[in-house]
């Protein structure tokens, strides 16, 4: 596609030559509304060189540049305003519609360069709760906005499968645990184990002994110890993949915490070599004052290492086998201490990779409370929240079928779509850092800004071109597309890419989910006032195609929310 801003580098480039290519993009501006041109560019600082009032220097360039790209040139005072010649945009929208179909706007920014995205993260033997879902689906978006743009993506599960509270399951397992009460119903069984052996170690510190000595038999590969350990993570597996696959979720790589357990001694003794290591109150630790953060502990006064030791050898396990343009770590805010002192200690022991680390971080998801009934304990899990959505949704499209006295094929299949798809879309609507309640009958409405709305213009746009007997191969005429509406459509989709490319700069896949709610907003108030199976064949293709192109986008970008869009509803 013509990149019209190049376009405007490439002019100015050649009338100034105080300013190199790089300077005169940092200088283009995007005006608040089209009256002010698709561009401007000020030119404020030009007034010391040319030694001219700006307002003249701006008209003199603007008078003198000629471009068949831009239908008109003109300064607003110190700016020059670039008005893209709509004729040409529109055939350039066209054409994109017909070659790319489902992969308009998708280019190969990332050069298949490495990028690892670790998300969701869920802890062994724990419940998969509502808390998990933030990681899990920005992560997710994230993955597949840097598969878009022509990344390699690993996607990593990071499991939390090591670690003392594996002692202390395994003790409790074999004091008080039951095969047959873990196998039909894992997270919860485990979890009531883990709060009695809590309990008991609180009270006495013989039991706290026994869990510290199955966690060294753990470590020491004790076979016992190893294969009940593994029965847990492989149970508790069962479990999240059922959640993962509701979601559409996938990882490239499940190694956790304990796949790491081996890599550490190498590490630590690297540290031990680089003099990075003190000793403090019996601990080895990296000292962090230079960055004004608290000491990294390496090792325990114990002997054993933590969290944080394990995440440096995962680091470098991942830089060495990876090579990665970026290591990204989808994990809420509360643990942002704890990257920094990752990168830090890093950065210190001289691995000059460190700064691959990007922490992703992002607020807390609570709910409104007394909304939701499904509690088995205090705690609310995933997989009943995505439950409760898809009945939701079905109870909606029974109304419906009542209603109107019809049949809603696949209605199952369809509830799960638009109510895990409601889901992903709220939990994507704002930007990330901020917390945010989560609210039923916001995130289910099919009016407003939400998940459902968006899928429902796609599937009218799909019933559109069938009644209209859309074929891509029909003859038709861009210049025809020429109301506010059809040109707003046009601006819209050819700004779809650089949403993307904005979204994956920035870690936000927010900027696409407001992106394609606009877009569907723009698409009803065109439909609503358009006619567009009109008689005249040729401006009815072309109407039809723009609406594929509309409908593709809508597709894609959902498809990068990991938001499915049913061609029925
Ligand atoms: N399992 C951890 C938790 O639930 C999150 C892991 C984050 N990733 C990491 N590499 N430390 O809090």
């Amino acid at each position: 596609m013509i990149n019209f801003r190049e376009e405007i580098i490439k002019i100015l480039d050649e009338k100034i030559e105080n300013l190199n290519k790089d300077e005169i993009n940092q200088m283009i501006e995007v005006p608040p509304n089209y009256e002010l041109g698709d561009f401007a560019f000020p030119v404020f600082s030009l007034a010391k060189i040319f030694r001219k009032n700006p307002a003249i220097i701006a008209e003199e360039l603007a008078g003198e540049i000629e471009s068949k790209y831009f239908e008109k040139v003109e300064n607003k005072s110190a700016y020059i305003n670039f008005y893209i010649n709509k004729n040409i945009l529109a055939e350039e929208i066209l054409k994109e519609t017909i070659d790319k179909k489902d992969e308009f706007g998708k280019i190969n920014y990332g050069e298949d360069k490495n990028v690892i995205v670790e998300y969701s993260s869920t802890n062994i033997a724990k419940p998969f709760h509502i808390g998990h879902i933030r990681s899990t689906v920005i992560g997710d978006s994230l993955k597949r906005i840097y598969k878009f743009l022509g990344y390699n993506t690993i996607a990593i599960n990071h499991l939390g499968d090591y670690g003392t509270q594996f002692g202390m399951l395994i003790y409790a397992y074999k004091e008080w645990g039951s095969k047959e009460a873990i196998e039909a119903n894992p997270i919860d069984e485990l979890l009531k184990l883990y709060v009695k052996v809590n309990e008991e170690a609180d009270k006495s510190k013989e039991v706290k002994d026994k869990c510290r000595y199955w966690f060294k038999e753990l470590e020491n590969g004790n076979e016992e110890a190893v294969e009940i350990w593994k029965w847990f993570k492989d149970v508790s597996l069962q479990e999240f993949n059922r959640v993962y696959d509701m979601l559409d979720i996938e990882f490239d790589s499940y190694n956790g915490e304990s796949f790491y357990s081996d890599k550490m001694p190498a590490l630590i003794e690297d540290f031990r070599e680089r003099n990075i290591l003190e000793e403090s109150e019996g601990a080895e630790v990296i000292n962090l004052e230079e960055y004004d953060l608290p000491p990294a502990i390496v090792v325990k006064s114990d002997g054993t290492t933590i969290y944080l030791t394990r995440d440096l050898a995962a680091a470098k396990y991942r830089h060495e086998t990876y090579k990665p343009y970026k290591n990204i770590y989808v994990v809420g805010s509360q643990q942002s201490l704890h990257f920094k002192q990752l990168k830090a200690a890093l950065k210190k022991a001289g691995f000059d990779w460190y700064d691959e680390i990007v922490h992703v971080a992002f607020g807390m998801v609570s709910l409104e409370d007394g909304t939701l009934s499904t509690r088995r304990g205090k705690v609310l899990y995933l997989e009943d929240v995505l439950n409760k959505a898809t009945e939701k949704v079905t109870h909606i499209l029974d109304e419906r079928e009542e209603e109107q006295n019809i049949k809603i094929e696949n209605k199952e299949e369809l509830a799960q779509t638009v109510g895990i798809g409601a889901i992903k879309f709220q939990e994507l609507f704002n930007g990330r850092i901020k917390d945010y309640v989560f609210d039923w009958d916001k995130t289910l409405s099919f009016e407003g800004e939400t998940g459902p709305y968006v899928q429902y213009v796609h599937a009218r746009i799909s019933s559109l071109l069938k009644k209209g007997n859309f074929n891509i191969e029909n003859e038709f005429e861009p210049s025809l597309l020429n109301s506010e509406l059809e040109i707003d459509i046009i601006r819209s989709l050819y700004n779809f890419t650089d949403v993307v490319i904005d979204a994956h700069e920035k870690y936000e896949p927010y900027f696409i989910t407001r992106y394609v709610v606009e877009l569907a907003k723009n698409f009803n108030k065109f439909y609503n006032q358009t006619q567009i199976l009109v008689e005249d064949e040729k401006l009815k293709n072309t109407r039809l195609l723009l609406c594929y192109g509309v409908k593709n986008v809508i597709k894609e970008g959902l498809y990068l929310l990991g938001i499915k869009a049913p061609e029925k509803m």
